[in-house]
This record gives C-alpha cells, structure tokens and sequence, in this order.
C-alpha cells in the first residue's frame, strides 16, 4: 500500500464553504453530507473519482477510481500526462483531515436515524471530489495572478517552468502544513513494511510522483452538492458558488508518510451571466414541456380566458350599477315627494341590471369551476402518465441513484401541487389582473385626484405590509421546520421502539421530545403573535383607507365633483382593486414553487428521455451460449468501487453454471447483467455471439427467468400474480403451472383459491409459498435462461425441498445459472465457479478464483473445497 495522504481545506476556504452553505439551505437544517465536485471545464466525463473510508477521527480515506484510469489512458490528449500518475492513484489512498473548526461550521452526521441526537458531533462526512488531478512539479506566480485559466491543458502550458509558489500557498504552507501535518503524522499510524513494498513496485513511474504537486484545475468551477435534513426530509441542493484557486500534493514528509493535499477555494464571481443563460433556457425548454402538454385541450384554455374575462368585467360593472342605485335613491331623496309617490320603474332598471349581472357571475362561475377542474385533470393526468411512463422505462440505475419518496412525490404532490397552482393561476390570476387594470383606470376616471392621495398612500402600506410578510414567512417556516422535526423524533422512536427498549432509553427520548416539543411550542406563540400585530395592523389600514376615501370623497360630493353613487362605486372599486392586488402577490409566490414542481417532474421525464438506445435486434430464443468476455464493470451508484475486473466467462446452452462465493463477490451481479440491467464499463457481454448493447432489451429479458431469495408479488390474486409470466395464459395453464410449481395444493386449501389476495408485496404468504408462486409464474414465462439467486436460502429444509423439486422441474432443458448454497444443485452443475470480491490492492486482480467440476475442484482442495465442507456441516445440522 502506498502512504495515505492528507488533504486539508484552508481556514479562508471553510470560511467560503460556510459561507455558501449557510446561505444555501434553511438555517436550521442538519447537513447531512458535503460532495464537493469540481468540474473540469474541457471534458467533464475525465473525472476522477474518490471513496471514502469512515474513520471515526474525522479523517476520510480516499482512492482513486481505476475505471477511470482507463477512460484516461485511452484519450490521447491525456495519455502521457496521467499515463504514469494513474498507474501509481489507483493504489494510492488519500486521508482528508477534516478540521474540527467544521464543527462549529456546519453538521456533518453520520446517517439519517441518529441526526436528531448527534447535532454536535461530526459522525461522518464524505468529501468527494469529481477531479481529475493533474500532475506537474511546479506552480508559477504568472499562473496563479492569471487566474482564469480553466483548462488543463493550458495549465500545463504555466506550471511547467516557473520555480515559485503562490504567495498565497507560501503563507498557508506555513500555517496549515507544517502546524498540521507534524501533528497528523504523529496520529498516524502507519504500516511501514506494506509500504516499503509497494513503494518499490512502482518505483519507477512513482519517483516523480512522490515530489510532484497535484492539481484540481484553477478556476474550475466547484460544485457543492449538500444533503441535508430539514424536518423529515433529506433534500438535496446543488450549488457552485465556488472556484479553486488550487489544490496540492506537497512533499512527502520525512519519514516518508504521506503528504498533504491543500484545496483552496474562492467564491465565484464571473460565472453569472452564463448561469443566468442556462436558466434562462432552462425556463425556455420548460415552458416548451408545459405548452405541450396543455397543447391538446387548447380550446379549452381559450374558453376558459374568454368566461375569466367576462366574469373580471362583470365584477367590475358590479359597484358601478350599485352606485347607480344608490344615485337613484338619492335623486328620490332629494325630490322629497314621499315614499308613496316613487316611481318604482326607476328602481326597477338598475335593480334588474344588477340582478342580471349576479346571475351571470354565477353562471360564470360555475362553468368557470368546472371547466378549470376539468383543464386541471388533464394536465395532471397527462403529466402523471408521462412520469410514470418515464420511471418504467428508467435504466435500473436511475432507482439506484434516486430516493423511492422522491420518485414517489414526484408523482403525487409535485404534480399535485403544480396542478392546484395552475388553474389558480388561470383563473385567479387572470380575473385579478384585469380587475385590477379596468378598477384603476375607472378610478382613476371618476377621481382622479383622490386615486392620487390613495396611491401616494397606498404603496407604503403594501410594502410595510409585505416586509412583515416576509419576516411572517420565516418565521412560520422555521416553526414548521421545528414541528417536521419534533414529528420526525417521534416517529423514529416509535418505529425503532424496539432499540429504545431494548438499549433503555426511554427517559432519553422523552427528554429529547420534550426539548424539541417546547422549541416548537415557542416558535409557534411567537408566529400567533406576530400573525396578531399583522392581522390587526392590516385591518386598521383598510379601516383608514376607508376613511380616507370617506373623508376626501365625501369632501368632493359635497364640492359637487363627485356624486354620492360615485363615491359608493369608488369605494367598492378601491377595495376590489387592493383584493386583487393581495392575491396576485400571493399567486405570485405560489406561481414560483409550482413552477420549480414542474421543473423536478421535467427533470425526470428528460432523464429518461435520453435512454432510448439504438439496440434493436430481436432474439426469440437464446441457440449457443451467453458469454462475458473481459468484461468491467462497476454499479453507477458508487463508480469508484470496481466490481468486476477483466471477467470472462462461457455459459453454454442447456448447461448448468453454478457460481459461489463470498458475500459481496458479484453473483448476483452477473445475473443483473445478464438481464441488461447496467451497462458494462468495458468489454462484452455476448448472447448467440450478439453484443448484448445492441439487443432488444425487452426480447432478451423475455428469455430469462430471475427468481431470487425474497420473490416480490403484487397486491392482487393468487391466479393475477401468476398470470404476470404470460398475460395471455388460460387457467388451466396457470394451474397446470401451479402443479409444476407444487403451489397447487397450499392454493386450493386456501378458501378463496386462485383468487386469493397475497397481500402488499406477499405478506400473506409465507416465504415457501410466495417462492413457489414465482416458479409457477416463471413456468408461464417458459425462459430459455434461468436465473436462480439464493432461491431458497431463506427456506427451512421441508418446504427448501418442496420448492426445490419445482425448481428441479424448471431447470429441465434451460441454460441454467445457480447461484448456489444447495449442494446437490452445485454438485450436479456443469461448471461451477467460485468468486472473491474484487479488490484493487490484491496483486492478482481477479473475480473468478477456481473454476470447473465438482471433481475436479473437490480434488483440488482450494476454496471451493473449503466451501464445499462448510456447507456439507450446515446441511447436517439442518
Ligand atoms: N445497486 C447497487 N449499487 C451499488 N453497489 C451495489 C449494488 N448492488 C450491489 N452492489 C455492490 O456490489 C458488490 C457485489 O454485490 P452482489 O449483490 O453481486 O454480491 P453477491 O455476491 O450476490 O453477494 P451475496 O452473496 O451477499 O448476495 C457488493 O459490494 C455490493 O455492495
Ligand atoms: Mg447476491
């Protein structure tokens, strides 16, 4: 093993990371975990990534990814430069020194069940970096107050002739490195005789390596990527506020262990304009997505503008006819002629006017209502589909990366709540606005000078008002945040109440609720209060604009500019007017977060957009042989742990392949490749001598049957979740399965039979029997490749030889791959192979460790010997 190296943030770069963390996410949100990416501007595919080993100092080990070592070998423009760097990273290990002034600065917890008890400890972090690190001795003062070199190549153009360093890196070398280091080394402990030894393996193309700097690209932009908790959720945020300025390996240290890898960070200035661009285009492809979608109910939407239209104008003609009446009313008074000499046609017109329009509103507003909803549910049915359809058709992968309740939100309140803001937006919106230009210009009209002294007032309430919004706002969050948290506590203890007995520590989550209880509590009253002081200054502004308009307007009537109908009409007018103006804030705010609801939706249907592959070719039934040959694979889930290396194997038609191994080895892993659900990094995976890359995905997993250690059933009957290995199968065929599958007869005990429901995901079932229901459906599927992972592992032996006598029954004439504990089923394979987890630092790099017959290992007394006795003497136990 080479020397681990330390890597250390400046003071100044966690002062910037603190900053752009703290101004990123709620303030009271428990970070989670900080992934710093930098992004390499030329081609941000070369990347190389790091993973991290948990130690409990702080201290984060790191390795290089080799997967990407041999992406980089095979680009020329690379090939030199990191030819002899990356043979050395791939067995180099780097240490990040996490400062404990992190501490003070943000939480780094260790996983999502002890965030609530851990606040104050750095339990765990994962710093990783996305870079490729180049190599290269020296660092020039031109280089560095250039400062806007972005790309490595020309980097390299700089460092290669300047003997100096930055005097920045001069002053921190002193302060960090020698302080730090000579007191990391001492912590460290370190096996010297392993490193000697690898020390002199690579010699030769390591020498230069050990002196020389490494160096994320200057300038490159850094990607902050946080999870944290905020309530219940864990939210992701992506950030990139930030540059290096540079990041360096120095010299390995006198006794040779190890060296310090110095990243300093600058906040970023000048990419705003290019980040302004891209969203900009962002918002341009998401209003394109949206138009799409409502494209089909377009009439519906123009309709629905005319009846919004005609209802805003009706309810601003409204105060209009009521003035008019109130001038009658006057006109009568000032005639004095007695109540039995009015002339009740005069009443009658306005009246009737009035009426007609209150009926029109409400005829409006019920076409209005219904055609909205049913807009609506189209929008959200159509986007709902679209999701859906793009999470079925998802590479594997995707599932892996993202959360099961994010995809699920998604889906629900995501498009929910869009849907919900949308047709407000339509209607509200729409009626607000024209509301509130027709009322100001009739306002305007009828006095303009008292609209003057309103709208000199007007403006300094709004903006007061919103001010105290917007401290409301916040207020209310962190009170929801606390309750989200305080919710979260209970929630985790009840559901792990198992634990808390179990480790006594009940009084410990009392107390720890009841801190979280009164914390909210008192967030809570002080949002009542100052909801009260709003609530109160609120109503006594629009009493005072009433008064206002009272007192001037009723100035004016009595002047004779303005008649006692008109001074009506303005006042109600006034308050339509400041009602529309309130909700279009409101709307406004919501508008911003349904917006972002359909941006995450967009977001995934895209993604899955890009999967549609070109692999066409179409196989009925698999003739000669599945092959791997050199095949490299690692889960895009965590790209720097490399699964299998260089594997190459012949699964022969009609054959029997069982594979064993150690926990972690790959086997089930070879099925999912099998099955196409990754892509390999390299090589090939052959089926009939056809690249797997350019078969039909759906033809080639028709042909296989997977059946694993926990069957997943659906929640429907018995005789439905057969029925999912061949829809179009009788139920005779689907008995005769079950027979097979010696499911028939625990089927026809229970009462209801075939349409017996098995309960979310089986529960109803016991293990045995839901095992059984899934031979039975992969009969009906009748594959020509059969898959089998730890199929009955989790089996007591009575019902183990039940179901494996279906399994028997079903491996008959099929190209079988057994992944194995059963001896009778390993010792009858054709071939058997037995694998090791990969792992980088063993000199022989290989998955398969022993192959071939039962015999011919048996006599070879290696692993699979040993494997073999083992299982022999839990057999014998059972
Ligand atoms: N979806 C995934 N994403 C990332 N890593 C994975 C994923 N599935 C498996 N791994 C990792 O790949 C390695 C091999 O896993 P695999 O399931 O193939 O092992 P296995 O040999 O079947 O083990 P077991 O006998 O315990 O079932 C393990 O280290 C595992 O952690
Ligand atoms: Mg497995």
């Amino acid at each position: 093993m080479i020397p681990k190296t330390s890597m250390s943030l400046n003071k100044c770069s966690f002062k910037i990371l603190k900053n752009v963390i703290n101004s990123s996410i709620p303030k009271n949100a428990n970070i989670y975990q900080v992934i710093i990416k930098n992004e390499l501007s030329i081609n941000t595919k070369y990347s190389i990534n790091f993973f991290e080993n948990l130690n409990n100092d702080n201290k984060i080990h790191l390795k290089f990814n080799e997967s990407i070592k041999s992406e980089l070998l095979n680009k020329k423009n690379f090939n030199r430069k990191y030819n002899s760097y990356t043979k050395n990273n791939l067995q180099t290990s780097f240490k990040i020194d996490f400062p404990k002034k992190l501490n003070s600065y943000c939480k780094i917890l260790y996983n999502q069940t002890t965030i609530t008890k851990s606040l104050n400890q750095i339990q765990k972090s994962n710093f990783t970096s996305k870079t490729p690190f180049n190599k290269t001795s020296n660092i020039s003062n031109s280089y560095y107050s250039k400062n806007k070199i972005n790309d490595v190549n020309q980097f390299n153009s700089y460092t290669n002739n300047g003997n100096t360093y930055p005097n920045n890196f001069k002053t921190f070398y002193k302060r960090v490195s020698s302080k730090k280091n000579t007191q990391n080394n001492q912590k460290r402990k370190f096996n010297k005789s392993k490193y000697q030894s690898s020390k002199n393996k690579s010699h030769t193309s390591s020498k230069k390596f050990v002196t020389d700097y490494f160096v994320i690209p200057i300038g490159g932009t850094i990607t902050i990527k946080l999870l944290y908790h905020y309530g219940q959720k864990l939210r992701e945020e992506n950030i990139s506020k930030c540059s290096t300025i540079y990041c360096e390996a120095h010299h390995r240290n006198k006794d040779g262990r190890g060296k310090n890898i110095v990243i300093a960070l600058e906040e970023k200035k000048n990419n705003e304009n290019t980040e302004d661009k891209q969203k900009e285009q962002e918002n341009k492809e998401l209003l394109k997505f949206l138009f799409s979608i409502i494209k089909k109910d377009l009439l519906l939407v123009l309709f629905i503008f005319a009846v919004t239209l005609s209802a805003a104008g009706i309810n601003v003609l409204t105060p209009i006819i009521t003035g008019d009446l109130i001038n009658v009313v006057q006109d009568v008074l000032k005639r004095q002629e007695g109540f039995y000499s009015i002339d009740f046609a005069e009443f009658t017109a306005p009246t009737l006017k009035l009426l007609t329009l209150y009926l029109t509103q409400g005829i409006l507003t019920f076409v209005d209502i219904t055609l909205v909803a049913k807009l609506g549910e189209n929008i959200a049915s159509r986007l709902k589909l679209k999701l859906f359809n793009s999470y079925l058709l998802q590479e594997i992968s995707f599932f892996d990366k993202n959360k099961y309740n994010d995809i699920i939100t998604r889906l629900t309140n995501d498009i929910n709540s869009f849907k919900s803001t949308f047709k407000q937006a339509l209607t509200q919106g729409l009626k607000c606005t024209t509301q509130v230009v027709i009322s100001a210009s009739y306002l305007i009209s009828i006095s303009p000078s008292l609209t003057l002294t309103i709208c000199s007032t007007m403006p300094i309430i709004y903006f007061s008002m919103n001010l105290y919004g917007i401290y409301l706002r916040k207020l209310s969050k962190k009170a929801h945040m606390l309750e989200d948290i305080t919710n979260f506590i209970a929630s985790e203890a009840i559901s792990n109440i198992r634990t808390v007995r179990s480790f006594a520590a009940e009084p410990t989550e009392m107390k720890l609720y009841q801190s979280s209880l009164n914390k909210t509590s008192d967030a809570n009253t002080k949002l009542g209060f100052h909801i009260g002081i709003f609530q109160g200054t609120t109503n006594a502004s629009i009493g005072s604009l009433v008064l206002m308009i009272l007192y001037f307007g009723g100035k004016q009537v009595v002047q004779g500019s303005m008649n006692p109908g008109q001074l009506m009409t303005y006042m109600v007018a006034m308050q339509n007017t400041q009602k529309s103006l309130s909700h279009i804030g409101v709307l406004f705010g919501q508008s911003i977060k349904a917006f972002d609801s359909l941006r995450r939706v967009y977001e995934y249907v895209t993604d899955s957009e890009g999967n549609s592959s070109n692999a066409n070719i179409i196989i009925n039934e698999i003739q000669d042989k599945i092959e791997f040959k050199n095949v490299n694979f690692t889960y895009p889930t965590r790209p720097e742990a490399k699964i299998l290396n260089n594997f190459s194997l012949k699964i022969p038609v009609g054959k029997v392949l069982a594979i064993c191994g150690t926990s972690g080895s790959g086997k089930s892993t070879i099925g999912q490749l099998i099955e196409k659900f990754y892509e390999i990094d390299s090589g090939n995976i052959l089926v009939d001598d056809i690249s797997i890359k350019d078969i039909d995905s759906r033809s080639l997993r028709k042909n296989i049957g997977y059946i694993n250690q926990e069957p997943i059933l659906f929640h429907t009957t018995i005789l439905e979740n057969i029925r999912y290995g061949n829809p179009n199968a009788t139920l005779e065929e689907v008995k005769e399965a079950a027979r097979q599958a010696n499911a028939s007869h625990f089927v026809e005990s229970f009462p209801k039979g075939y349409d017996t429901i098995v309960g979310d995901r089986g529960v109803a079932l016991s293990g045995g029997q839901k095992q059984r229901i899934a031979i039975a459906r992969a009969i009906l599927k009748n594959p020509s490749i059969l898959i089998l992972d730890e199929a009955t592992s989790a089996l007591d032996s009575h019902s183990e030889r039940i179901v494996q006598e279906a399994l028997n029954r079903l491996m008959k004439g099929r190209t079988v791959i057994v992944i194995a504990h059963r001896l009778s089923t390993i010792k009858n394979a054709d071939n058997i192979i037995v694998m090791k987890p990969y792992d980088p630092l063993d000199g022989e790099k290989i998955n398969i460790i022993e192959s071939g017959t039962h015999r011919s290992l048996m006599r070879k007394k290696g692993e699979y010997y040993k494997f073999y006795k083992d299982l022999s003497r839990k057999d014998k136990k059972d």
